[in-house]
């Protein structure tokens, strides 16, 4: 899937990253390389240890074991602010936005654009507005009104807006957690595609999932995460949906299940014996 100049940039890698909440040992030796053009999947049941990497990446918590480097430089991230000013952009699951916003309002929060104006400045409304509607317009993004306040917008719209957004302030790194996770088979399908824009655009993706499907559509690698440790890694030219969903349900784990799930073949005396059974 990687075409183009810039891509095969190395954007960050992880080297047996690992963290502990107090004695809880959240996830240990991980390691992931993320390139330009590229969209990394990362998958995991609950607990698996998906949103600490994600929050070491994004900067919100630091590792304490192993090596975190952003363009070949160690960090150590002490906020989401430091993260940000490295062009790593994280789109949560619960959007901070604030619904009764509009779209524009949303989309440069935090980052207004200003006019000067008879001494003073003021909010450059008109301009927000359009840069808003040609950014979402450049990903493809069909929003008439950018006036609309952002909580009429579906989840996957809303996860559309963000992607734009980081796109369009200038993010190498996206890193989504979970954005299909809440949505519908289309809306999944509109986000994903979205996801596909960015890494177009020559971003590097992180995409956290517990869906393989999801994952298969669009990744270009995937990192199994299971219980804190990485359970495998592949490129995509050495794995296979089948095998990948395998891995994700765990496939040892739930032929054993089925086994023990499994009903015992009804026996054709059964019905009768309990008729027969002497009555009290
Ligand atoms: N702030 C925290 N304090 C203590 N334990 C935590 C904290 N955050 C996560 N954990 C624990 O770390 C493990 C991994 O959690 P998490 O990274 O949220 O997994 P996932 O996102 O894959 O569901 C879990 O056992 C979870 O209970
Ligand atoms: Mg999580």
């Amino acid at each position: 899937m990687n075409t183009g100049a810039a891509m095969n940039t190395e954007l960050l890698s992880l080297e047996g990253v690992g963290k502990s909440y107090g004695t809880v040992r959240a996830l240990q030796d991980v390691s992931l390389t993320l390139h330009a053009g590229e969209i990394s999947c990362v998958l995991g049941d609950n607990g698996a240890g998906k949103s600490t990497l994600i929050k070491i990446i994004a900067g919100l918590h630091r590792h304490d074991e192993g090596r975190y480097t952003v363009g070949g430089e160690e960090v150590r991230l002490d906020s989401p602010r430091q993260a940000l000013d490295l062009g790593i952009a994280t789109v949560y699951q619960d959007l901070a936005v604030v619904p009764l916003m509009p779209v524009w309002r949303n989309f440069f929060l935090g980052s207004e654009q200003g006019l000067r104006r008879w001494g003073g400045l003021r909010l450059d409304a008109d301009g927000m507005r359009a840069t808003t509607r040609e950014a979402l317009a450049r990903m493809g993004i069909d929003l008439h009104d950018v006036d609309r306040p952002i909580g009429t917008l579906s989840g996957g719209q809303r996860q559309c807006v963000a992607i734009a957004r980081a796109v369009h302030f200038g993010a190498k790194v996206l890193i989504l957690d979970e954005p299909t996770a809440a949505l519908g088979v289309k809306q999944s399908g509109v986000v994903l595609k979205y996801v596909t824009a960015a890494r177009d655009a020559g971003l590097g993706v992180v995409l956290i999932t517990h869906n393989p499907h999801h994952a298969y559509l669009v990744g270009d690698h995937f990192t199994l995460l299971k219980r804190g440790r990485m359970a495998g890694s592949h490129p995509r030219a050495e794995i296979g949906l089948e095998q990948l969903t395998t891995e994700m349900a765990g496939g040892s784990d739930l032929a054993e299940l089925s086994h023990e799930l499994a009903r015992p073949p009804a026996s054709p005396d059964s019905a009768t014996s309990r008729e027969e059974r002497p009555q009290p």
